[in-house]
């Protein structure tokens, strides 16, 4: 059982805070994960009372939770840790109102979720810290984006940074929260097999995709200002790209895991100019079919422009100029709407020096992370009879299946215990963040000064036909 401490959340009537925080907090409160002292605050701008906030947040984890897991009795003592505060965010009187609220204990560790929009981060900070809510034993949780520029994720870090020590700062990539995400560094890091050959003399070149078929849902206002570079590049595929790349860390802890991670950010090669012609592919859909049913064109999604040039589809092939991955290069792709959901990691071996066999193809490792957690390694085995005509064929591990005992956890569930317990090893630190959007920001500009305008492709595709033209030309293919 962990500490006890009080969780406010900030967005307490959002999709986020219903359809992932309690749902993964009502989870650890079933296993009983939670100190009984724990409280949980949901706040927002509407005029809930506590037993209709409760009713609200009862509906949707009863719909987010497996059927087998939610219990009516476990719910009600799940609705005693749980209250509701209508306030504005923006207003610094209503700051005042909380503290009274809550208490000022400077004793009691407080958790702050921000599930909010990025641009009221700076005003919640300071207003905690005027109130007298933001003590040494206050945490802050950021949800991404964090900002939508290399210069205003400074403002906000600075203006965070200002109110909470590093330490106190947990900025969420729930990718990281993902099992097997975290079997990345278990299969790279407690496996010898892999180390040698982990590099640009073995490796020809790596894939990493998170398709989805869902589209903007009801986040079009958000989603048309973003687009899928910050949406996802910025912080999940760069992310994966980080556990893919780095070297091993000295320690498994928070410092040393994102000292590595860095490293790699930093090494990334810019992408600027003209280069976002040959590098990038920017995508949006337009009508299409997805699962038997029709669905319409990005732009006519609720609260998105009619004439939006926002991508939701993006590709780019990186590279990072360093020791072990020069001349290695990382294909990323992401869109919404797709034929397929699937994130994937590809790791795409060089053949062997010198082909002995017909039909010899170079090995594959296929890290998939869903919709199903498995990973398989493609060697290549005699065809049976006569004659050395060789096929490809799988080395399997369904990690479902290897741990089928045990309930897979959601990334939240993961993440909140450890921000109750203090550990940031999960978390991307403030360094971590800019150094991504120094990278992404010139891709962004490069796009706005050429006229980079979003190539259409049909909902329900695999994306722009120029998609396969960034592979083709180097005589490579996409993993499908
Ligand atoms: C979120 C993005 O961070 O990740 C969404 O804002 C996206 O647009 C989602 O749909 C994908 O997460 P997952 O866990 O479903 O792959």
């Amino acid at each position: 059982m962990t500490i006890s401490c009080d969780m406010l959340v900030f967005g307490g009537t959002g999709d986020l805070a219903l359809h992932k925080l309690l749902p993964a907090l009502y989870h650890l409160h079933r296993e009983g994960r939670l100190h009984r002292d724990m409280r949980i605050l949901s706040l927002a701008r509407s005029n809930h009372s506590r037993s209709a906030y409760q009713a609200l947040a009862e509906r949707h984890c009863r719909a987010q939770v497996a059927r087998a897991d939610f219990n009516s009795d476990i719910w009600a003592s799940f609705a005693e840790r749980l209250d509701y505060f209508p306030m504005d965010a923006a207003q610094s009187a209503d700051f005042g109102r909380l503290a009274q609220r809550i208490g000022r204990d400077p004793e009691r560790v407080r958790v702050y979720y921000l599930a909010t929009a990025p641009n009221l981060f700076q005003d919640i900070a300071a207003h905690l810290a005027n109130a007298g809510l933001a003590g040494p034993r206050a945490r802050i949780v950021l949800e991404k984006p964090i900002g939508h520029s290399l210069e205003s994720a400074r403002a906000i870090n600075a203006a965070i940074g200002a109110v909470f020590d590093e330490s106190r700062v947990f900025r969420i990539d729930h990718y990281l929260g993902k099992e097997t995400v975290q079997n990345l560094m278990a299969l790279r890091f407690a496996n010898a097999l892999f180390e040698p050959v982990w590099r640009a003399g073995h490796i020809d070149h790596v894939q990493i995709s998170v398709c989805e078929t869902l589209g903007v849902e009801n986040r079009g206002a958000y989603y048309d200002q973003a687009g899928a570079m910050r949406d996802m590049v910025q912080n999940h595929l760069l992310q994966l790209l980080c556990l893919v790349a780095m070297e091993a860390p000295v320690r498994f802890d928070a410092e040393s895991v994102r000292n590595e991670k860095v490293k790699i950010l930093e090494a990334l090669k810019p992408i600027s100019g003209l280069d976002v012609q040959d590098k990038t592919v920017r995508g949006q859909y337009t009508a299409g079919k997805i699962g038997g049913h029709d669905v319409p064109a990005y732009y006519f999604e609720k609260n998105v422009d009619n004439d939006s040039d926002t991508e939701t589809f993006v590709a780019v092939q990186a590279e990072i100029d360093n020791w072990r991955w020069a001349g290695v290069p990382f294909y990323l792709r992401t869109g919404k709407r797709l034929a397929r959901k699937a994130s994937e990691i590809l790791i795409q071996f060089k053949p062997v020096p010198h082909r002995l066999f017909n039909g010899s193809e170079a090995n594959q490792l296929l890290i998939r992370l869903q919709p199903e957690e498995r990973i398989s390694l493609q060697l290549m085995a005699k065809n049976p009879g006569k004659g050395m005509h060789l096929k490809p064929v799988e080395l399997d591990l369904n990690l479902a299946n290897a741990f089928s005992q045990q309930r897979r956890w959601d990334a939240y569930e993961r993440l909140l215990l450890d921000v109750i317990e203090g550990d940031s090893t999960l978390f991307m630190r403030r360094d971590e963040v800019e150094a991504a959007w120094q990278w992404v920001d010139p891709i962004l500009q490069g796009w706005h000064q050429y006229y980079q305008n979003p190539k259409p492709y049909p909902a329900g595709s695999d994306g722009p036909e120029q998609l396969q033209h960034l592979l083709e030309r180097h005589g490579r293919q996409w993993a499908d």
